[in-house]
């Protein structure tokens, strides 16, 4: 029971946040008057050594203590005798709920902070290529041309809804739970705002914010699943922009090089260069959804309160903050180096029949409804095809026999300037 019972192997990650909560609630049982100054005086010198053990990796942990909570108050003990009065109006749920709230600002500032590298990386791609011409696609076929400017910005704009999401997640993480006890809080006279307070659990007046009902804030897991949601989200762009850059990293695409340090050889054929970095992205995307499920399902049949299923809950938040945090930074780094070909971009945005489109608004803008424009090409590319020539050579005499305001200048139409130049409204490719 204690090896299947324990969590400190991996709870001992919240030491620090332990420990600062333990020195804002013991602050406050001094301002109360249930510590002396010296009692918390010792706490508080101890507290500092415990911290510099945990930062220093010296910190002996102890399985048979169960807990990241268990180690650290008996290590208090070992130095004062006070910390028997540490845990006075508090229980480890409310303790591991205040942890986690503290955890969670730190994890999603972490996130938004490499959120930005990537969009950075992206940024800066994006405005070196920004009028590099490739074809845009849908169902995987060639559709119409845009930029490699306007073809990263769009994967900007969703790392820009990630990073909006991580906030609201701290928004709703910076509630303090301290004081609701074990389900009921406490006979004693604590004073839950000033330790909200003292841990920073405050709104933008500086008023602290304290959870309002203690059977709530002991059972409550939302931030939790409202992280690996939001960690999911995110991986799932990750995994999209990954697919893009694995496509066309490939020899059938050949628009980008990515940098040898995030591709691979393989140890049979001498000629490969594996796209490692973006398929592991795409491979860990599938580790952070699970994350998100794994919770859900943990949650999903528990009566309220605390249960100790609730100790499951740690892992896979864990694991969505590392995984999603190393894909961020490898994005990053890999982007950072990344070259496009311009020519082979070129080249395969330069197919005519990525601006069939642009034939068909021509007609319409000579007065064809676009119905019948948009038939009318259809017959015109079916018939380049039959003669096996690109649309802009079928002859003068062809195309006017299929639609009558096709005369004089239809082939300008084909040019991917005019094109861009045509596409000038907010969301479009227009230079
Ligand atoms: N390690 C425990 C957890 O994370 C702390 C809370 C324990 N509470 C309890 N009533 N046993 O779930």
């Amino acid at each position: 029971m204690q090896v299947f019972g324990e969590s400190v192997s991996f709870d001992k990650r919240l030491a620090g946040y332990d420990l600062q909560g333990s020195l804002g609630h013991a602050s406050m049982l001094k301002s109360v008057g249930l510590l002396t100054e010296e009692e918390f005086s010792s706490i508080e010198k101890g507290i500092h050594e415990l911290m510099e053990e945990v930062k220093s990796d010296s910190f002996p942990w102890k399985l048979d203590l169960e807990d990241v909570h268990m180690n650290l108050e008996q290590a208090l003990k070992a130095k004062t005798d006070a910390a028997d009065k540490l845990h006075t109006g508090r229980s480890r749920n409310d303790q591991v709920a205040t942890d986690m709230r503290l955890f969670f600002k730190d994890a999603c500032n972490h996130l938004k902070t490499g959120i930005e590298g990537a969009m950075l990386a992206m940024l800066s791609l994006a405005r070196e290529y920004a009028t590099l011409p490739i074809p845009g696609y849908t169902h995987l076929q060639r559709a119409q041309p845009v930029t490699v400017g306007h073809h990263l910005l769009a994967h900007i704009e969703s790392l820009g809804r990630d990073h909006e999401r991580f906030s609201r997640v701290i928004e709703h993480a910076n509630v303090c739970p301290l004081g609701s006890g074990a389900i009921a809080g406490s006979t004693l006279p604590l004073d839950r705002e000033l330790v909200a307070k003292t841990l920073g659990f405050v709104d933008e007046n500086g008023e602290a914010r304290i959870t309002p009902n203690g059977m709530d804030a002991v059972a409550d897991r939302d931030i939790f699943v409202e992280f690996a949601a939001a960690a999911s989200m995110c991986a799932l762009h990750l995994s999209r922009l990954a697919e893009d850059m694995i496509l066309w990293n490939s020899s059938e695409f050949g628009f980008i090089i990515l940098p040898d340090a995030f591709t691979t050889g393989s140890s049979l054929m001498p000629q490969k260069k594996n796209p490692d970095s973006f398929e592991l992205i795409r491979g860990k995307t599938g580790r952070v959804i699970g994350n998100l499920t794994n919770l859900l399902v943990t949650i999903k049949g528990l009566p309220l309160t605390y249960n100790r299923d609730l100790q499951e809950d740690k892992p896979p938040v864990f694991d969505s903050l590392d995984q999603l945090g190393q894909s961020l930074a490898v994005v990053a780094e890999c982007l950072n180096s990344a070259e496009f070909d311009r020519e082979k971009c070129l080249a395969a945005a330069s197919d005519p029949l990525l601006l069939a489109t642009d034939l068909a608004d021509y007609l319409v803008e000579a007065g064809v409804p676009f119905r019948q424009a948009h038939h009318l090409v259809g017959r015109l590319v079916s018939l380049a095809e039959e003669k096996n020539l690109s649309l802009p050579n079928l002859s003068d005499e062809d195309v006017s026999e299929v639609s009558e305001h096709l005369t004089g200048d239809w082939r300008e139409v084909f040019n991917l300037e005019r094109a861009f130049a045509k596409r000038e409204k907010p969301g479009m490719p227009g230079p």
